[in-house]
């Protein structure tokens, strides 16, 4: 059976990176790191190459879970400094006409009322352009950043992310699509009959409602998650219209959709409503022996402490205190749980793990038209909706997804070539 069209996303990773700032081609300095142009640049051309959303990563702690230090963050850039992201939305919608723009929450800190009406004042201003990524924020650091002494407990983070979407969904819905009449004759701007307090009294979070603002444009702007652990995936299937998978072969791929649309059913859901993109770390280059030369000299240059940082930063583990070729003792976490369970079954020692472990898709390099190719094979092999490309943030890179890939994809007809709708959500459940 033909593959039909797949949907493109772009993550948006808000630091440097363990050597974004050295970048050669990353364009940014010490100087002008928190210029947005570059981020600014890209939204405008994911919109030309007709992706459907950028998603804004972000998190709100500086690690110093590698030796029990800061050092090795700081000095690499790597999770701080972090600007806030929501100032950037406004910003790129402004430059740009359809791509959606999802900034990311944490449901375990921010108030819901204020989410709610943000999220509904960026939808209004932006006539249906934006989406909100849930996530239950992950490291102990984040959470003594906001009054904790502890984080809280993982499944009662997620038992507090379904109670904090219910009370934004029942915010947005606190004002009826057709409250604002704009009357002159009766002098009644909005109609007091079509807006209401929701009176929400839950286990974690109360609010009496309604909104001060008015409906979203799109209702209720797009939601989107990544949660890989059971809990995680109930989350997703229950309320999301996109679900982001880390996975890194076609089995995970295919056996992370079917689950989430299986319990999409459960829940009384069309599983189509329910969007599954995997994010995919694609080397582009004029020829394929070019891109495979890239993508050895990257294995070769692989050091196990970026890897262990950045994963420890994660799961609030030092992994520098453990000898790199010992057989590893049972650790556990209350980080990030789906990811922990795929990093731990790569080795016994931790030089094993982190030389095999794939955060996601990054093994794929090659001529434009050959990514292309393996892009339709996966998702002919596995199905899905659509991938989330998550590499470096340089111009170069931009160009060679926007200006390589994508028309590649578009020849073979996989992704779209136009918008047919103005909002985001109309776009996204067009296929
Ligand atoms: C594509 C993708 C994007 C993510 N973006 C963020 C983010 O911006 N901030 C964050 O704190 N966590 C982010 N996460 C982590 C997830 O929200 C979640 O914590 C993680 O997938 C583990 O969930 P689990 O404990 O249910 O397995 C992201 C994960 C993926 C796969």
């Amino acid at each position: 059976m033909a593959q039909s069209q797949f949907h493109l996303g772009w993550f948006l990773g808000n630091s440097y990176g363990v050597h974004g700032w050295l970048d050669q081609w990353g364009g940014r300095t010490a100087q002008n790191w928190s210029d947005p142009s570059l981020q600014i640049d890209l939204a405008r051309a994911i919109d030309r190459a007709c992706f459907d959303f950028v998603l804004l990563e972000d998190s709100s702690f500086v690690p110093d879970n590698y030796g029990s230090s800061m050092d090795f963050y700081l000095k690499r850039a790597s999770r701080a400094p972090k600007n806030d992201p929501l100032p950037l939305v406004p910003l790129m919608l402004q430059a740009t006409k359809h791509v959606g723009i999802v900034p990311t929450i944490s449901t375990s800190f921010y108030p819901p009322f204020l989410l709610a009406r943000l999220m509904a004042t960026l939808d209004l201003m932006s006539e249906g352009r934006v989406g909100c990524n849930f996530v239950t924020s992950t490291a102990e650091r984040a959470a003594q950043n906001f009054g904790l002494t502890e984080h809280i407990e993982h499944h009662a983070r997620y038992e507090m992310a379904d109670e904090f979407v219910e009370v934004v969904k029942q915010l947005w819905d606190s004002w009826d699509a057709d409250a604002v009449v704009g009357d002159e004759a009766g002098q009644m701007f909005a109609d007091p009959s079509k807006v209401r307090p929701i009176n929400f009294e839950g286990k974690y979070f109360s609010s009496r409602g309604p909104l001060n603002t008015a409906r979203p444009a799109q209702g209720h702007p797009v939601l989107v998650q990544a949660g890989g652990s059971p809990q995680g995936r109930a989350f997703a299937s229950k309320h999301m219209d996109v679900v982001m998978a880390a996975v890194s072969t076609v089995e995970e791929m295919k056996k992370f959709r079917e689950d989430i649309r299986a319990r999409a059913i459960a829940n009384g859901r069309d599983p189509d409503s329910c969007k599954v993109v995997y994010q995919f770390l694609p080397i582009v280059a004029e020829t394929d022996s070019q891109a495979q030369e890239i993508l050895a000299a990257r294995r070769a240059a692989k050091d196990p402490a970026d890897i262990l940082a950045g994963m420890g930063s994660i799961f609030d583990i030092d992994f520098s205190v453990y000898d790199l070729d010992e057989p590893l003792s049972e650790l556990t976490t209350n980080g990030q749980q789906g990811t922990f369970q795929r990093f731990m079954a790569m080795g016994n020692t931790l030089r094993e793990i982190a030389d095999s472990f794939h955060f996601a898709l990054d093994e794929v390099a090659g001529s434009p038209d050959t990514v292309a190719a393996q892009m339709q094979e996966m998702m002919e092999e596995a199905g899905g909706d659509g991938f989330l490309i998550a590499g470096d943030l340089n111009r170069r890179y931009i160009a060679e997804i926007t200006d390589g890939l994508v028309p590649a994809l578009q020849k073979r007809g996989l992704v779209r070539t136009g918008f047919s709708g103005t909002q985001f959500r109309e776009n996204l459940m067009e296929f």
